[in-house]
């Protein structure tokens, strides 16, 4: 698909959102006149990062991984020469969850189908899903079935084969990794998510 196509493909899916009333999360949001966080990036991006949703920050300003994770993952982008223009970031959920709990089961069935369009129209190579909830919503999608926790599957590589919206047979390579945000309370962490963006470096 043509970048253009996809460019206006995105923008119904950000107009949608804007006006989405699918879960109790948009309450929250308009009571607050927060943003929801869609997306953004390179549009042709071989590699989307997938966060699990918005944080004050990112709801306030409408755009995704602006606070402290999102320093994190700028300068572990930086580590392996990637910078945000290279790349699409989004989330599982477009909109926060209120003291940044957990996502819940039916925000995720509600909002998913969302990232799940916006991943078919950009056609990355590689999607790397940051923590838990995303890792088990891609893993889900692309019918991986893996029971092992973050913890035992980070930076390992899978890879799938998927028919594009052309109906292209194509391969998309998934690779878990720890969400930005465990470096900002565990500074140790970091060496763990250099090694696996070193992972990621080494497959593109
Ligand atoms: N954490 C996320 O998962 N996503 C963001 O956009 C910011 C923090």
């Amino acid at each position: 698909m043509k970048e253009d196509e996809k460019t206006e493909k995105l923008r119904k899916i950000k107009e949608e959102v804007l006006k989405c009333r699918k879960c109790d999360l948009c309450k929250e949001r308009i009571k607050n006149n927060f943003f929801p966080v869609v997306g953004e990036g390179n549009h042709n991006a071989e590699i989307i990062f997938c966060g699990e949703a918005p944080g004050l920050n990112e709801a306030k300003t409408g755009r995704p991984f602006c606070g402290q994770a999102g320093i994190v993952l700028d300068n572990l982008l930086n580590y392996i020469n990637l910078r945000r223009e290279d790349v699409y970031i989004c989330n599982v959920l477009k909109c926060r969850p209120p003291g940044n709990r957990d996502p819940k089961e039916e925000e995720i069935r509600a909002c998913s189908p969302y990232l799940s369009s916006q991943i078919d129209i950009i056609n990355p190579k590689i999607i790397c899903p940051l923590g838990r909830y995303s890792m088990r919503f891609i893993f889900e999608k692309y019918n991986i079935r893996e029971n092992r926790t973050i913890s035992k599957i980070h930076g390992k590589v899978y890879q799938v084969q998927v028919k594009t919206l052309k109906e292209i047979t194509s391969f998309i390579k998934i690779i878990p990794l720890y969400h930005p945000a465990v470096a900002v309370y565990n500074p140790n962490m970091i060496e763990i998510l250099k090694k696996d963006f070193g992972v990621l470096r080494g497959v593109i």
